[in-house]
């Protein structure tokens, strides 16, 4: 009877704590289990900033169907939208932007400064 309740009580933690990393994952953006580090360092466009574009905004920002009229998907027309500063205040939802990206939940704060670091370096063809 012991060994049955402590074999239910270690199979209990072990759903617990793979829980709390699933939220760790939603709270962070990470796409691995563990703080924010797609921000540390220089920020890749190709790597760190188009998946989430892909995975977020592609889908109704193309060039066969640019939503509102704002065109993503190259290098070109996402570096368009950072320097004029309504990538980042839709993202961030800041006053007089449309929060973006539409209809979902605001990115997380680790996708948010990630996109913000690669807009402050420049946006950089990385
Ligand atoms: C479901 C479709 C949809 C998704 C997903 C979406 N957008 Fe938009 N976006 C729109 C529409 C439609 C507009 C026009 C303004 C409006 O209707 O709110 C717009 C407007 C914008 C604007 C102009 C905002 C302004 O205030 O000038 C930017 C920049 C933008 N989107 C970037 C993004 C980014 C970055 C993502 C991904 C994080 C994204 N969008 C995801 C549909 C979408």
């Amino acid at each position: 009877m012991k060994i049955i309740l402590s074999t239910l009580l270690i199979a209990c933690i072990i759903l617990i704590s793979s829980c709390y990393y699933d939220k760790e994952d939603l709270l962070y953006g990470g796409s691995n289990s563990g703080p924010c580090t797609d921000s540390t360092g220089a920020v890749s466009y190709s790597q760190k900033v188009v998946p989430v574009f892909q995975q977020l905004c592609y889908s109704c920002h193309n060039s066969s169907f640019p939503s509102g009229g704002i065109l993503m998907g190259t290098y070109t027309a996402d570096k368009a939208i950072g320097q004029n500063g309504t990538l980042y205040g839709s993202i961030n939802h800041s006053v007089g932007f449309s929060p973006m990206p539409k209809g979902m939940s605001k990115m997380t704060a680790c996708q948010i400064a990630t996109i913000k670091k690669w807009v402050d370096a420049g946006m950089q063809n990385n």
